[in-house]
C-alpha cells in the first residue's frame, strides 16, 4: 500500500544518502524493501553521476539491478564489498536478523559477510526486542538444504528441538527451489533459543547449505516506523 511505499521511500532515502559513496562495490540485498533502495541508487547514479559497481544477492536482485540500469557484477570480479545492503523478516536490538523469507538468505549472507558494512534496512513490523519473538510471523528459521539430505537433515533437526517444515511452492507441485537449486526447511522453536548456537548446530548438519540466522552481521538497521520517520 502507498503508506507502506512511502515508509520504504524515506527509508532508503536516508539510508542511501549516508551510505553509497562513489565508486562502491554495493551488494544488492532481496525483498521487496530493497526495491526501493535500488530505485534510489539509480536516481542517485545519474543526479550525481555517481559509477557504483552492483553485486546481486538472488535472480530478483540482478533483475532489479539491471531494469535499473546499474552496473551488474559479480564476486568473481569483486570479492570484497564496500557495502551490503538488504531487507530481514526481523532485527532484535543487537542487529542480529532472521532472514530467508524470499529463500535468498545463502547468497545474502555470503554477500553480506564479503562487505565491510552490512545495513539493514525494513519496516517498523520487523523490530523486535528478542529475535524469535515473531518467529509464527516469520514461519520459523529458514534453512537452506541439498535435496538429497532434507529428509535426513528434518530428522536431526527434530531431535534438538525443532519442528522443520519443507516449504513448499505456490502454483507448482512441489517444493521451493532456491537459486541454487536447493530446498527450504522452515524450523519452528518452542522458545527463543540462543541464535548463536542455534546457527551453529544447525549449520554442522551434513546437507545443511546455511540458515537465515544472521548473527552479530549487521552495522546498522534502519527501520521505517509508521508515522514516517525512520
Ligand atoms: C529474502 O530471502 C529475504 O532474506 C529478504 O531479504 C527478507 O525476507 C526481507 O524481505 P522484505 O523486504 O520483502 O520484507
Amino acid at each position: 500500500d502507498l503508506q507502506r511505499q512511502w515508509l520504504h521511500w524515506i527509508t532508503q532515502y536516508q539510508i542511501l544518502v549516508m551510505s553509497s559513496k562513489n565508486n562502491q562495490v554495493v551488494g544488492i540485498g532481496s525483498g521487496s524493501t530493497i526495491v526501493y533502495a535500488v530505485r534510489r541508487l539509480a536516481e542517485r547514479m545519474t543526479d550525481e553521476n555517481l559509477q557504483i559497481v552492483c553485486i546481486p544477492t538472488s535472480f530478483q536482485a540482478r533483475q532489479l539491478i539491471i531494469e535499473n540500469k546499474l552496473t551488474l557484477s559479480d564476486l568473481e570480479r569483486h570479492p570484497q564489498l564496500d557495502v551490503a545492503i538488504d531487507g530481514a523478516d526481523e532485527v532484535d536490538d543487537y542487529l542480529n536478523c532472521i532472514k530467508g523469507g524470499g529463500g535468498c538468505h545463502t547468497l545474502e549472507k555470503i554477500i553480506a559477510s564479503s562487505a565491510k558494512k552490512f545495513i539493514v534496512i525494513a519496516d517498523y513490523r520487523k523490530d523486535s526486542k528478542t529475535l524469535g519473538e515473531k518467529v509464527l510471523w516469520t514461519k520459523g528459521i529458514p534453512v537452506e538444504v541439498l535435496p538429497f539430505a532434507y529428509a535426513t537433515v528434518k530428522a536431526k533437526i527434530h531431535k534438538f528441538g525443532g519442528t522443520p517444515v519443507l516449504r513448499m511452492a505456490i502454483n507448482k507441485a512441489g517444493p521451493v527451489v532456491t537459486d541454487s537449486g536447493n530446498f527450504i526447511l522452515d524450523v519452528t522453536f518452542n522458545s527463543a533459543m540462543d541464535w548463536s548456537k542455534t546457527n551453529q548446530d544447525l549449520t554442522m548438519i551434513p546437507g545443511v547449505v546455511d540458515t537465515g540466522l544472521f548473527v552479530g552481521m549487521a552495522e546498522k538497521a534502519y527501520f521505517g516506523m509508521e508515522d514516517g520517520n525512520v
